[in-house]
């Protein structure tokens, strides 16, 4: 199997040389190449993402990405290369994972709780399809909500699949019986009755084909308020592309915030795997970003190689990407984090630490 590597600006080649090192020990039989992209290549090439940059990517099976630093004012010529890049692959599937615990407090009882959800969001359409205009002398601007059947259908097929192999991953994982799969339809349907109507609609033929997995519906607003209050409820989330980007971040508070946050972009042909969080001037080139975003993209690279039948799944009997995260947790409750975390370790730190830990 052959990864692109696309490191980006600032801390995002930091914690991409993290997390090759990291793969390097777990997967040594995956094949890399690096490509560029980014600020500092539209600074030196006069394209933030060069053709062979977009070729190497295409050449390969799987893509992991850093960060970009994009200006905020508008830049003749520059467009962002994630965002560009998501286009190109038709990654339709932004997949945002998030584990973590609750703490008693939190919930009001005396035991902390494990959280263990998934976002699965829209990543082609919807609001953010790119259809705004100005009328009226411009006095009246208008976005229009883009939402068609076979992008529905994809992206709730891709949550059932996940939930189905969820379920199977809990059934092996313990000997009791595991609680059973469910995957939240988040909508606004009441209101958007026309497009948010034709979501739900083909949400529920698809689900019809997975009588194995429990489902039920939100409101996006309440589901926001879930989210943030009972996030244990929650399993498996699927919506439109801008609910799937406000409720993500919601959720990603309860896994210890944006140096822990990783992302994967799945299409028909192509995944691309990334932290969430951007290129992080403020900290960049002191050597102390959180590496764990980056490593968390190296267990869902793993995990998807293995159903892709790209690897084997198995290492010394145990799934890969299972000892990776045992041994993020295992360093991060001895104490070893970057300050982000309340630490005062290092990227380089944390990361012998994990390949410690690995061997
Ligand atoms: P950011 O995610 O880069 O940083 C936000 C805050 O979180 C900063 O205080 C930063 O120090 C902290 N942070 C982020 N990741 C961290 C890590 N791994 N370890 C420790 N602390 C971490 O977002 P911001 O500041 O809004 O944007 C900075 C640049 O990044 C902008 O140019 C923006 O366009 C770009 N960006 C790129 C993204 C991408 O490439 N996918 C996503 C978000 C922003
Ligand atoms: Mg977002």
């Amino acid at each position: 199997m052959k990864l692109c590597i696309i490191p980006g600006d600032g801390i995002g080649s930091e914690v991409l040389a993290a997390a090759t090192r990291v793969l390097a020990v777990l997967a040594p039989e995956i094949e890399t190449v690096a490509a560029q992209a980014g600020w500092t290549t539209f600074q030196q090439t006069g394209s933030a993402l060069p053709a062979e940059t977009l070729g190497a990517a295409r050449a390969a099976d799987a893509v992991l990405f850093g960060a970009v630093a994009s200006p905020s004012h508008a830049v003749e010529g520059y467009r962002s290369p994630i965002v560009a890049l998501r286009q190109a692959l038709d990654l339709y599937a932004n997949i945002r994972p998030v584990v973590g615990r609750m703490s008693g407090e939190q919930h009001h009882s005396t035991e902390a709780e494990a959280i263990d959800l998934v976002v699965v969001r829209e990543n082609t359409e919807g609001l953010y399809a790119g259809r705004e205009r100005l009328e009226d002398d411009g006095n009246t601007a208008i976005a229009e909500r883009v939402i068609t059947r076979r992008g529905s259908e994809r992206i709730v097929r891709q949550a059932f699949e996940l939930a189905r192999e969820r379920q199977q991953n809990r059934e092996q994982e313990t000997s009791q019986l595991p609680r059973r799969s469910r995957v939240t339809l988040v909508h606004k349907a009441n209101v958007l009755r026309v497009s948010d109507g034709l979501f739900r609609a083909v949400a529920m033929q698809v689900a019809q084909q997975y009588p194995d997995i429990a489902m039920d519906e939100l409101l996006v607003d309440v589901a926001a308020m879930h989210l943030a209050q009972t996030p244990r409820r929650f399993d498996v989330i699927v919506t439109t592309n801008m609910f799937g980007d406000i409720l993500s971040d919601i959720a990603s508070i309860h896994g210890g915030g944006l140096g822990t946050a990783s992302s994967a972009n799945l299409g028909p042909h192509y995944a691309l795997f990334e932290p969430v969080h951007g290129a992080a001037p403020d900290i960049q080139g002191r050597g102390i970003a959180n590496p764990l975003a980056a490593f968390g993209c190296i267990a869902l690279l793993l995990e998807w190689a293995a159903r892709q039948g790209k690897i084997k799944r198995r290492w010394s009997e145990q799934r890969r990407s299972s000892l990776l995260r045992n041994a993020i947790e295992a360093v991060s409750l001895a104490g070893i984090c970057t300050p982000d975390l309340g630490g005062s370790a290092t990227t380089a730190e944390v990361t012998t630490a994990v390949i410690d830990m690995l061997q």
